[in-house]
């Protein structure tokens, strides 16, 4: 298989308009990969509705909403290709065709299709689209061919369900006729002992991800000595799905939790009310910011506090220096600053981030043509990879009629 530079994927589902949340845990690492690796950035307008089918009104819009936040916090269509879900239609295809192959219960079994059902009650997930969920997101992931995938701990299982419906995949299409036989031929030579316990180890690990198994076949192998080297590398290739590798099997790389507390402490969420979006009114995140909880007990002025039960302390982890750190466990916890006081420098740190962010916001809001001018190329650019991939899945699914 031709060798490409690593290729990083990863979507977003569109919900709108980005917080700080969204900046500190996702963004920021977007832009850094961006300049690292060849990148493909999309938004993830069907995933977004398996959940609202009902109602698709907002859609549209919420794409444009995100995919200017994704610029103004320096995604960059020069070093990244930005697009649209629904605008590579080539991902469906693929999606389709994966679920010939994909067992319900690995879908069924996937952790986030019962949370999530149970977590928005008021909607009925019980559809089919809802269950597909995580393959049509291993449709958007093997379609690129992408080598890592950039996720939060709560998508891992989704990344693993991709790899095994790859594996699944390059086992049953990748094959190439004569490399099986050449392979079956290779293990008879072991004696038929030693080739029923290979085909039987193999099987495990294959069908069932059995690293053990994988594990105990190579150690068969090495132990063999009346096989010659290019049959004994035929067993190994064999071993792993053998022959042509069609859809590569993507690594997750995990996004370090993000960092950054919402207002009152908890994680920001926008279920939770915390947020600071990243198009907020400075005189408006300065008015929340000023009026978010602190410690309990620091009641009046003159009571001292502890910083560790503040959900100001932990915005200071982010925004400031260690000088200043020291400067408000000591105020705190002497009661020598009012709580304003210690608040300045965060107030101060997170307009001084969100500033040029939200300028450059404002140049992609009063300027949509530009924004949908570098959907569209990043889309043509994304198709032209995506339609590749399906043209060898075809072909080893033999459904290239020709
Ligand atoms: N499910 C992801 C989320 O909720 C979004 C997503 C869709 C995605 N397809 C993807 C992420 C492919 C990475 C790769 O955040
Ligand atoms: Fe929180 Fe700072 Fe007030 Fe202490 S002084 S309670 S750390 S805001």
């Amino acid at each position: 298989m031709a060798t490409h530079p690593p290729r990083v994927l990863s979507g977003m589902r569109s919900t709108g308009r980005l917080h700080l949340g969204h900046y500190h845990g996702v963004l920021k690492n977007w832009v850094k990969l961006q300049h690292e690796y060849e990148c493909f950035f999309f938004a993830a307008d069907w995933h977004a509705l398996t959940t609202h089918y009902e109602d698709t009104a907002g859609i549209e819009e919420n794409v444009w909403e995100m995919v200017i936040d994704w610029l103004a916090a320096g995604v960059n269509p020069g070093h990244a290709r930005l697009f649209i879900q629904s605008k590579v239609p080539e991902h469906a295809e693929l999606h389709l065709l994966l679920s010939m192959i994909t067992p319900l219960g690995w879908l069924e079994r996937v952790p986030t299709y019962k949370d999530q059902q149970e977590r928005l009650k008021e909607r009925d997930l019980a559809t089919y689209g809802f269950l597909g969920y995580p393959l049509l997101q291993s449709a958007d992931i093997l379609i690129y061919r992408a080598s890592m995938v950039p996720v939060g701990e709560d998508q891992v299982a989704h990344v693993e369900i991709t790899r095994e419906v790859a594996r699944r995949f390059n086992h049953l299409y990748g094959r190439e006729p004569d490399f099986a036989e050449k392979a079956e031929a290779a293990a008879k030579k072991m004696g038929k002992k030693n080739a029923k316990l290979y085909c039987e180890l193999r099987k495990r690990y294959q069908e069932q991800g059995d690293h053990e198994a994988l594990e105990t076949a190579r150690a068969l192998l090495v132990d063999q000595q009346n096989i010659t080297l290019a049959d004994r590398e035929r067993l190994f290739g064999y071993l792993e799905g053998g022959g042509r590798i069609v859809l590569p099997e993507p690594q997750a790389l995990l996004t370090p939790a993000s960092k950054m507390p919402g207002l009152d402490g908890q994680k920001m969420s926008k279920s939770y009310n915390n947020t600071i979006p990243l198009r907020e009114d400075p005189q408006v995140v300065e008015q929340k910011l000023r009026t978010m909880p602190t410690d309990p007990a620091r009641v009046r002025r003159t009571d001292p506090g502890t910083p560790e039960r503040c959900p100001v302390w932990q915005l200071h982890q982010v925004y400031s220096s260690e000088e200043v750190r020291q400067w408000v466990q000591a105020g705190c916890t002497s009661a020598g600053i009012g709580c304003l006081d210690c608040k300045q420098p965060v107030i101060d740190g997170i307009l001084a981030e969100l500033a040029p962010i939200r300028e450059r916001a404002e140049e992609y809001a009063g300027n949509r043509q530009l924004v949908r001018n570098i959907i569209n190329e990043g889309s043509e650019a994304a198709r032209a990879e995506a339609r590749k991939t399906l043209e060898e899945v075809r072909q080893a699914m033999r459904l290239d009629y020709r």
